[in-house]
């Protein structure tokens, strides 16, 4: 095979504010060893959006630069907001961008894996005991609720002024995402823990009659459902019990923040938001860490590339159709951590451990993409 041959896969790439360009630039070149190893080639496009593109055009996001984003085979997103933007009552804010890629593309389906790392159980505050065998999914609803409902701004004499927020959900919305989750729980360790406040809110309660109707189509995925505020609490009990859990935009968002501190730092999770757009080798997503954009250690090239790495994993997974090369990245990291490389979040300097070394971005990219031409995950 001619390199002529390769696949060319076009990847837009909006590496954002604070430390977005950093991880982007690490997950990159991650992507194009990637691509070396196993015979496709990636064309990256990139894109200016949140706080710089605040700064710089005015808006969060150009529709032009949004529209060409919904044309590539995927999106590698970094992070966007910082002290500059931070005013919520500002006009325009770094988060819109988010909505826009988001809403624009129906990405409704936001995956957000939780597994603890062997390496790093020690790195998390929850027993270790507690974190053998946590492998789990969080599947949260992204497009509706709240996020994307009429509100009302705070009016009204002071003393006295309100504000509204709206909490709508439809069958078809609530539908295809319990639908997505049964699916990828027939993939694992077929467990669904559907969740909501279905003692108080009205959606949920439609939440949990839909969840029963699909549940009928997958006999052989034990359902449960449960209450928010008792999932919150099982989280840190007893978090290896859960496989995959499905929730509303808000619990989920909240309740993937609490995940996170079992993987033992928000640096290390990958996220992926699917909507229903095939391109010719899979389905069109976004992809980008779950951590935010960490001004206070931007430019510094000491910010943690995992997540980043995982969620191009993900999308070359996901969008692409590359699963052996997505799974030869994720051992990879692997590797690179077995073999004692970290970022400084992953450094405990009360816990010096022999054959720890502590590197930036740039260094753990390059044992990673070292530990790939080994030949880490790739099966003999
Ligand atoms: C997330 C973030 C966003 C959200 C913010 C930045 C608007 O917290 O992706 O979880 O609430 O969805
Ligand atoms: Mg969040």
């Amino acid at each position: 095979m001619t390199d002529a041959d390769f696949p060319v896969h076009d990847i837009a790439t909006i590496p954002g504010d604070g430390v977005g360009p950093e991880v982007v630039a690490a997950a990159r070149r991650v992507v194009d060893a990637a691509g070396e190893r196993f015979g496709f080639r990636v064309a990256w496009s990139e894109y200016v959006a949140g706080g710089i593109a605040i700064d710089t055009f005015g808006v969060p996001i150009r529709d032009d630069d949004l529209a060409a984003c919904g044309r590539a085979d995927a999106i590698l997103f970094g992070a966007v907001g910082g002290p500059r933007w931070s005013d919520p009552h500002a006009p325009v804010r770094p988060e819109q961008a988010i909505f826009a890629l988001r809403g624009g593309f129906e990405l409704y389906a936001n995956l957000r894996p939780v597994r603890v790392l062997p390496a790093l159980a020690s790195s998390s505050p929850v027993r270790p005991e507690l974190l053998t065998g946590v492998d789990l999914l969080i599947v949260r609803e992204l497009t509706g609720g709240l996020y994307f409902a009429d509100r009302r701004e705070p009016s009204g004499p002071d003393g006295s002024r309100t504000a509204m927020d709206t909490l709508p959900y439809s069958e078809p919305e609530i539908e295809r995402i319990v639908r997505l989750a049964f699916d990828l729980a027939r993939t694992r360790r077929s467990r669904v823990t559907q969740v909501d406040k279905a003692n108080v809110l009205a959606t949920s309660r439609l939440w949990r009659t839909v969840t029963d109707d699909v549940a009928r189509d997958y006999p052989d995925v034990t359902l449960n459902h449960q209450l928010v505020d008792s999932c919150a609490m099982l989280l840190v009990r007893r978090p290896a019990d859960f496989d995959v859990i499905v929730t509303e935009n808000l619990f989920g968002d909240i309740l993937s923040d609490e995940a996170a501190v079992l993987a033992g730092s928000l640096g290390v999770l990958p996220s992926a938001s699917l909507g229903t757009r095939r391109t010719e080798h899979g389905l069109f997503g976004m992809y980008e860490p779950i951590h935010g954009s960490a001004p206070d250690i931007a430019g510094r090239d000491i910010a943690n590339p995992i997540g980043t790495i995982l969620s191009a994993a993900m999308l070359l997974r996901t969008s692409l159709g590359h699963d052996a090369a997505a799974t030869a990245v994720e051992a990879s990291v692997e590797q690179a951590l077995a073999e004692g490389w970290r970022t400084a979040d992953l450094a405990d300097p009360d816990d010096p451990r022999d054959g720890l070394v502590v590197v930036g971005t740039t260094a753990f990219a390059t044992a990673v993409i070292e530990a790939l031409g080994t030949g880490a995950g790739v099966a003999a």
